[in-house]
Formats: C-alpha cells, sequence, structure tokens
C-alpha cells in the first residue's frame, strides 16, 4: 500500500484484511500517521521520500520495494505523488486508487468545493484501476451520499470519507478473488457475481 497521509482507509482495510493481506505500507513522507497505523497492526513499513528525485528515479524505488516484498496489487490510500507511465503500465490491472467523488465528475483535487459551488445533490466516492490518465481509470466501485443545502467542504469530506471505509475493502477483495479485471481498458466483472458492484448503492 502506499499512502502519504493519516492512512483511514488503510486502517479500514487492515481491518477487513481476510481475503487479501497487507504486506507493506509505503510512504513518501515520513512522519504519516498512517505509519504508526500500519505498525500496530504488525505490518512492514517503509520510507521512500521523494525529494530531490525524477519522478522516473522515486518510482523506480517503490516499484523495487513492493517487488522485493513480493506485493501482487498496489493499493494507493491518500498517496499524494502522481506515478510514471512506467510504473502505471508495469502494474496495470493490479493498481487501485480511491477517489472521493463520482468519477468521473471531480477528476483532479478541491472536489469538495467543487460538489458544493456545483450545488450538486449528490455525490461519493470510487475505487478505480489507475491508469496514465489522473483519475480516469475504471470504475471497481462506487458509493454515493447525500449532499446537504448546509455542507461545508468538510462536513462533506466526512461523510464521503465513512463510505469509503467501507467501500474500499469490498473493491479490494474483489480483486483480490479475481471477481474484477482490467481488460481491453474496461473493469469486467466476473459473471458469477451477483449483481454488478458498480452499481451506486
Ligand atoms: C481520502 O479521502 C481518499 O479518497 C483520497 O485521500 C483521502 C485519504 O484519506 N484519495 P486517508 O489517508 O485514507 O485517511
Amino acid at each position: 500500500m502506499l499512502i502519504s497521509g493519516r492512512g483511514s482507509n488503510l486502517q479500514s482495510l487492515i481491518e477487513a484484511a481476510g481475503s487479501y493481506r497487507i504486506i507493506l505500507v509505503i510512504s513518501n513522507i515520513e512522519g504519516a500517521a498512517g505509519l504508526d497505523k500500519a505498525r500496530a497492526a504488525g505490518i512492514a513499513t517503509q520510507v521512500v521520500p521523494h525529494a530531490g528525485k525524477t519522478r522516473e528515479a522515486f518510482d523506480g524505488e517503490l516499484d523495487a520495494a513492493l517487488r522485493a516484498a513480493g506485493a501482487e496489487l498496489v493499493v494507493l490510500a491518500g498517496f499524494m505523488r502522481i506515478l510514471s507511465d512506467g510504473f502505471v503500465r508495469g502494474w496495470e490491472g493490479r493498481l487501485i486508487n480511491i477517489h472521493p467523488s463520482l468519477l468521473p465528475a471531480y477528476r483532479g483535487t478541491r472536489v469538495h468545493e467543487r460538489v458544493i459551488e456545483a450545488k450538486e445533490a449528490l455525490s461519493g466516492a470510487s475505487v478505480h484501476f489507475v491508469v496514465q490518465e489522473l483519475d480516469a481509470g475504471p470504475v471497481i466501485a462506487q458509493a454515493n451520499v447525500p449532499v446537504h443545502a448546509d455542507d461545508t467542504p468538510q462536513t462533506l469530506a466526512d461523510r464521503v470519507l465513512a463510505v469509503e471505509h467501507k467501500l474500499y475493502p469490498e473493491a479490494l477483495t474483489l480483486l483480490a478473488c479475481d471477481k474484477v479485471k482490467l481488460q481491453n481498458g474496461l473493469a469486467v466483472f466476473d459473471s458469477t457475481n451477483n449483481g454488478h458492484p458498480a452499481a451506486n448503492r
């Protein structure tokens, strides 16, 4: 797993582990609170600072650490670096991210501010395969939340985060159990699955 911050999604993934096992948590930020959550759960951690390195050199270090640990999937959870094309290609179909909007709407940053400014009635979270274009990969699972008239970016972020904590373990479980695959640029679900997990709930 790759993180940069508090690691609340990491915590929910730790608690729901079973169909998958978290073997390594890497942060580019030394003091990231998520590292303590990983250590408390007995998971190996590593800090790979990005400062003073080219994107390719930094990503090369991440890649080497992940491969040395025997990682099969790479899970981004609040990882605040854009990954190079080479890294994304190297982990194609095995690299996922969670984004706090109903993709393809509101890619990028300042999501909650923009959702409120646009007076949207609904927002939510999406787990998606990572492709080279930022926040543009095929969606594996989504969950929605209402946007209230008196929401601030913080109250909306809190409501979205609460659904992220259920959504991410579900989506990772699907991937770890081969119930979803990236095929020809699409998220393809195992037809023996009951229902379509990407549908909003
Ligand atoms: C989450 O809102 C996630 O959607 C976004 O970054 C935030 C990470 O939070 N990509 P945390 O570090 O998992 O608490």
